[in-house]
């Protein structure tokens, strides 16, 4: 694992303020530090920090992205909504679509596929979170459940070049659980097989702890990390012991 490139996705969710940033000085001098190339370090604050967290990390090489946005590529009138386009203007390169948090609370792979559309257009980088419950996993209708995911979200999409898949299994999502790594091997493989040349993230309960076991997962390219994020040292460790 520790020659291909590797994805370190931290989804700060609704965690942080101003005050927040300050611990992410470690994480800069850390990226400095480290020898590793093919590694990519993306912090997923909240809208609200975006801009200040570009700025903070405008020397390094580490980059920023956001958690959603509304569907339409223009203004409208959409209160409390932000597009695509000005996550970009103030410092987003990437952005977390699909997220089951945002799914339970309503979004449909329809909304997704919309969203997905808007932001490849402005050349935001897509983070396309997939996902079973426990109910599909124990009805063994996984696989199935994410090609259904992947078909409905990327319709229309020929151009996937800026797609990065991120397998969270929703009963793994800040649950303390994973998914036994045969099993998570199978899927990933067989996610790899069907879309050729995406990569595919974990998510779902990663920490310093777990770290080691998934790592050797060797068909994996990378984590989008919640809890474990929000504190610098955790989210260093978990880089750390990857190349361990
Ligand atoms: P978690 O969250 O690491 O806290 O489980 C992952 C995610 O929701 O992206």
């Amino acid at each position: 694992m520790t020659n291909k490139y590797m994805y370190f996705v931290a989804n700060w969710k609704m965690f942080g303020e101003l005050n927040s940033l300050n611990s992410l000085n470690k994480v800069i001098k850390f990226s400095k530090n480290f020898k590793k190339k093919s590694i990519k370090i993306i912090y997923c604050p909240p809208a609200t920090l975006i801009n200040s967290m570009s700025k903070m990390f405008k020397n390094s090489k580490i980059e920023v992205g956001a958690q959603n946005a509304h569907e339409s590529d223009n203004y409208g009138p959409f209160t409390g909504s932000i597009n695509s386009k000005m996550l970009k203007d103030v410092g987003a390169k990437y952005i977390i679509l699909g997220h089951s948090e945002n799914r339970k609370s309503g979004e449909t792979n329809r909304l997704i596929n919309l969203k997905i559309k808007s932001a490849l257009k402005i050349n935001l980088k897509v983070i396309f979170c997939i996902g079973e419950t426990l109910q599909e996993k124990r009805e063994k209708k996984t696989i199935k459940v994410l090609n259904n995911q992947i078909k409905s979200g990327l319709k229309g999409i020929t151009n996937k070049k800026d797609i990065i898949i991120a397998y969270e299994p929703v009963w793994s999502i800040g649950t303390g659980l994973t998914p036994k790594k045969n099993d998570l091997f199978k899927t990933i493989a067989s996610l790899k097989k069907k879309n050729k040349k995406l990569k595919v993230l974990y998510g779902g309960s990663v920490n310093p702890r777990n770290i080691s076991d998934l790592k050797s997962i060797n068909n994996i390219d990378g984590f989008l990390i919640g809890g474990s994020s929000q504190e610098t040292k955790k989210f260093i460790d978990i880089i750390k012991k990857t190349y361990n």
